[in-house]
Order: C-alpha cells, then structure tokens, then sequence
C-alpha cells in the first residue's frame, strides 16, 4: 500500500490493535499520525510503546465488534470527531469480518486505503488467494499475511515485535500484485 500524502494526514483506524499490532499503533503515533484503536478492552498509552512527541494522537474505543449495533455507532462517534478514516489495519477474526468491515466501509474517506491482516492460514497451498471483502469494494484493498521464521528445522512464529514491525512495512510499502508476507509462508512445510 502506498502511505501516500492523503493517508500520511491521517487519522488511521486500527481495529484489533491493542495485542500483537500495539507496536504498529506507536510507529503510526510517533509518525505524527492521529490513531484510533479499537478493542474490547482500553489500554492505556503504555501498552503501544514510545508514542514519541511528533504531534501524533492516540485515541482508543472500546468496542465489540461481533456486536454490530453498537459497534458500527461506536466507530461513526470516534470518526465524527476525527473526521473520516483515510487508512485503516484490519485485524479481525473471521467470525466478526462481515459486519465489521461494513462498519470501517461506512467510516471510511473517499480512496482510503485498507489493510487487512490475515493470519498464516490464508498462504496454505489450498486457500484461496485473498480478495477484497465485499464490503470494501469502494476502498483501496490490501492484504498482510503473517507467516513464520528461521531456517528448518528451527522455524518459529512472528513474536510481537516482529508482526507490528512488518505491519509497519507493509504499509510503506508500494502495492504489489499478491498481499504482503511478513516473514516467510514457503516452504509451507517449513512453518513451525
Ligand atoms: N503467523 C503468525 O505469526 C500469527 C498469526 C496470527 C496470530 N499470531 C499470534 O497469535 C496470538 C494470538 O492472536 P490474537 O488474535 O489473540 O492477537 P492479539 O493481537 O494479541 O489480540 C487480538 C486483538 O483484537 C482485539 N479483539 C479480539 N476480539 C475482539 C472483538 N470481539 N472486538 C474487538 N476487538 C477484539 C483484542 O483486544 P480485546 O481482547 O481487548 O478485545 C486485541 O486488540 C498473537 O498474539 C500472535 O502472536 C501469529
């Protein structure tokens, strides 16, 4: 996805950003950008590290998104006051992506960019290659895949630090035809 000069303006919705994304959440905070994050439970502003003093904000929403009322009313409060969402990370377990992502559509700027963050299971050799949720469809798409490191027979899972890191990464990063792999997904049966 290109950070282009509209997205780098902010502000930036990350859903699910208070676990293995809240070192995302501080490299978009100390970047300068406005951030809103969205989890069940708040967390304070020092579970997302260094928030620097660039002029970037944080502010956090507490929000169930398997609940889509609430949810979708939440999220167009926060965006009343931020003003409309020109990026957004999406990490959102499969069982909460339809009516989440209608909720972050509606929320959305005029060709914001979205990044969807999907775990290692959507580069198994028999998963469909992954494609714009249909509630997207006016959004600029891009997936992020997590995979693993190491070289066999040694290989171990992305830790925190190196998720949120490249999650960072793919953001800057220019698009590219196939989504975004943080780690390595190949050999498949390499992976821990
Ligand atoms: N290939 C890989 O390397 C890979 C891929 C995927 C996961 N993992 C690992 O697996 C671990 C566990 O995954 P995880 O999903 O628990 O990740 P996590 O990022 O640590 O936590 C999930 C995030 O989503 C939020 N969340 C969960 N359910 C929610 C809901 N219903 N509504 C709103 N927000 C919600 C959580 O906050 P609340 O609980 O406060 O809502 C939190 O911010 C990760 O920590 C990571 O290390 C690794």
């Amino acid at each position: 996805m290109h950070t282009d000069d509209a997205s780098r303006s902010g502000p930036v919705l990350v859903v699910g950003g208070t676990g293995m994304l809240a070192g995302t959440v501080g490299g978009l905070v100390r970047a300068g950008l406005t951030v809103v994050v969205v989890a069940r439970k708040p967390a304070g502003p020092g579970a997302f590290g260094d928030l620097g003093t660039g002029g970037g904000r944080l502010l956090t929403v507490a929000a169930d998104y398997t609940r889509p009322l609430p949810f979708a009313a939440a999220l167009r409060r926060v965006a009343a006051r931020t003003g409309p969402f020109r990026q957004a990370v999406l990490w959102v377990h499969a069982h909460g992506r339809p009516h989440a992502y209608a909720a972050v559509a509606d929320t959305l700027a005029e060709g914001a960019s979205v990044l969807e963050v999907l775990g290692s299971g959507a580069a198994a050799p028999t998963a469909p290659a992954p494609s714009r949720p249909g509630a997207l469809v006016r959004a600029r798409y891009h997936a992020v895949v997590l995979g693993f490191t190491g070289r066999e027979p040694h290989t171990r899972w992305l830790d925190h630090g190196e998720i949120s890191a490249g999650v960072l990464a793919a953001l800057r990063a220019p698009a590219g035809d196939g989504p975004y792999v943080v780690g390595r997904v190949r050999p498949w049966e390499d992976r821990p």
